[in-house]
């Protein structure tokens, strides 16, 4: 029989997300305020190497795999990355989260080559406040991307908007860009990390004041299928795309957790706050350590938290979500 990702809670892991880079060109101020600082220390993964690991977790019952960054679409090799993924049957989704910078002119090639699903970061869609929560004037650009996206027929397009008290936290702000597209915009607590706790504590606001809007406006929770992240999504029939929330501060949160993560130089993380990661880089270097790799990553899935201890405000070995991509 297979060999299964499940864990001491009984929760099962058929989603991994896999960081490329740590390189951004963006400066969102909750992430890198004052930019990428490159470490050349930092060896990111290679194609052979990822190769490996999509391999092993494969054949581990791993069906989606997201790829994250920092802004993976920097990675000169992103399209062969995709067309590598897409060789093994058994992953039947390859997605990315991305600032949506290069869309416009490489979404084409990338859906080619097999991508099937895209979330993009859009945190206001007032171009000055955009620019001043990312540091780049680019907002016309991202919007072009997504629909260009959708006019190329991606199927699966989600817009993530970082929750910021009193900068962008205004429902009817985002209502019009939803009425004719078909996508998910999703709203994100603000998360704390250990570079972010200033941020954090004057920025932070639930989304639960939206969700209570959502209800009394008559949108209606939807239910989920087993590869989907965390958010809560809700429709409406006045709109063709829906509305979602990402509340890692509720109640439970963890309890749904379907996913692990590999960071850009090869470290497993059990937790996105976790404390601590497994390095995986010294058994992808061959295809032959296979069955290694998979003992490993079975044997250490034993230690996955049951919940982060972001209420103690301890956000693990997490300085920013660049280096694990969220
Ligand atoms: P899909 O359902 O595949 O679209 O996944 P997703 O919504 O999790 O993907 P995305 O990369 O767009 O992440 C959206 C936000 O959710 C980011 O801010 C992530 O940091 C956050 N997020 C994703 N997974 C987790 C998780 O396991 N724990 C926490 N606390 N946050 C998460
Ligand atoms: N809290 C919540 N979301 C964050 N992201 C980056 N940093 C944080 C944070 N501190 C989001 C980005 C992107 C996704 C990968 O993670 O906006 O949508
Ligand atoms: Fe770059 Fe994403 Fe961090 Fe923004 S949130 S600086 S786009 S890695």
């Amino acid at each position: 029989m297979q060999q299964q990702l499940v864990d001491n809670y009984q929760r099962r892991f058929q989603y991994l997300r896999l960081s490329l880079t740590e390189l951004c060109n963006f400066r969102c101020q909750y992430c890198l305020p004052d930019g990428y600082k490159a470490n050349k220390a930092h060896q990111f993964l290679t194609l052979n190497e990822i190769s490996h690991i999509a391999d092993a977790f494969s054949e581990l019952g791993v069906k989606k795999i997201r790829l994250t960054g920092g802004e993976p679409t920097l990675r000169r090799d992103f399209t062969e990355i995709i067309a590598l993924l897409a060789r093994y049957p058994n992953i039947n989704e390859i997605a990315v989260t991305t600032n949506g910078s290069r869309l416009e002119s490489r979404i084409l090639e990338w859906k080619n080559a097999g991508l099937t699903a895209l979330n993009v970061s859009v945190d206001s869609f007032s171009p000055l406040q955009f620019a001043k929560i990312t540091g780049e004037d680019k907002l016309h650009q991202v919007i072009n991307g997504i629909d260009k996206a959708l006019e190329v027929g991606m199927k699966k397009v989600k817009i993530n908007t970082v929750l910021m008290k009193s900068l962008n936290d205004d429902l009817n702000h985002y209502l019009p860009w939803i009425t004719d597209r078909n996508i998910d915009l999703r709203f994100i607590e603000l998360m704390e990390t250990g570079e972010g706790s200033a941020y954090f504590n004057r920025y932070h606001v639930s989304g639960s004041k939206i969700e209570q809007q959502l209800i009394e406006q008559g949108w209606q929770l939807m239910i989920k299928d087993q590869l989907a992240g965390p958010a809560k999504v809700y429709q409406h029939d006045d709109y063709q795309g829906r509305i979602g929330l990402i509340m890692p501060y509720s109640k439970n949160f963890c309890q749904s957790c379907n996913r692990l993560r590999i960071s850009s130089t090869g470290k497993l993380h059990y937790c996105l706050f976790g404390d601590s990661a497994i390095s995986l880089r010294d058994l992808l270097q061959q295809a032959d350590q296979k069955e290694q790799l998979k003992t490993r990553v079975l044997d250490s899935l034993q230690i996955k938290p049951e919940t982060h201890f972001l209420h103690q405000h301890n956000a693990g070995i997490i300085q920013n979500l660049s280096f694990i991509g969220g």
